[in-house]
């Protein structure tokens, strides 16, 4: 085999596998089903305990994650289901905190029929309130988070002072020490010529 040709089998390989783990796969604990003429997946993993979304195949048309065990949906996580018709994701216990956002953003976008079909589960404040309903006050409970940020900063920005002081003072004195020894090279230079 020269080197072209192995460059074009191993693109080929490659390309095969990054097909096979993009769009392709069925996650383990669901069924999937193609939808023939409709170039998708039906994508069945209602009712199995899950307690997180699977990886999905990116030509995912139809999406079924009812009655499942999830709390929550990691950001970004459905961004790449780009072919998606229809979502069935409630009778999950979710945490309507402000980690809900994406999920709540994302269904607004892909599908909001589904959106109303969702209810949270915790905090006791707004259990069995659909999430369609809740607003941004609602959402708040992570708001507690940010005086450990503003904390955070705060350090942040000291140890970053303090090194624009300490930088600026050290080379003040590498200034100061570079016109000492200037000096003191002409005046060696004056005294050995004197
Ligand atoms: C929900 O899932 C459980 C198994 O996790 C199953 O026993 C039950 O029948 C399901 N309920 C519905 C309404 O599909």
């Amino acid at each position: 085999m020269n080197k072209t040709e192995f460059i074009v089998v191993a693109g080929f390989a490659i390309s095969l596998l990054f097909h096979m783990t993009q769009t392709e796969v069925c996650p383990p604990s669901c069924n999937c089903e193609s939808l023939g003429e409709m170039k998708g997946l039906h994508i069945d993993c209602s009712s199995r305990k899950l307690t997180e979304v699977p990886a999905l195949p990116v030509n995912t048309k139809r999406l079924y994650l009812q009655n499942n065990s999830l709390t929550s949906v990691p950001p970004g996580v459905l961004d790449s289901l780009r072919s998606l018709e229809e979502v069935k994701i409630f009778d999950n216990p979710w945490t309507c905190d402000c980690h809900i956002l994406y999920l709540k953003l994302w269904l607004e976008d892909a599908s909001a029929p589904s959106l109303a079909d969702i209810r949270c589960a915790t905090p006791a404040s707004v259990r069995m309130k659909p999430l369609g309903q809740l607003t941004g006050n609602e959402l708040g409970v992570c708001k507690r988070l940010l005086p450990v940020k503003c904390l955070e900063f705060f350090w942040r920005d000291l140890i970053l002072i303090a090194g624009a002081i300490v930088t600026l003072l050290l080379v003040a004195w590498a200034l100061k020490l570079s016109k000492k020894l200037v000096c003191q090279i002409k005046l060696n230079q004056h005294n050995s010529r004197g």
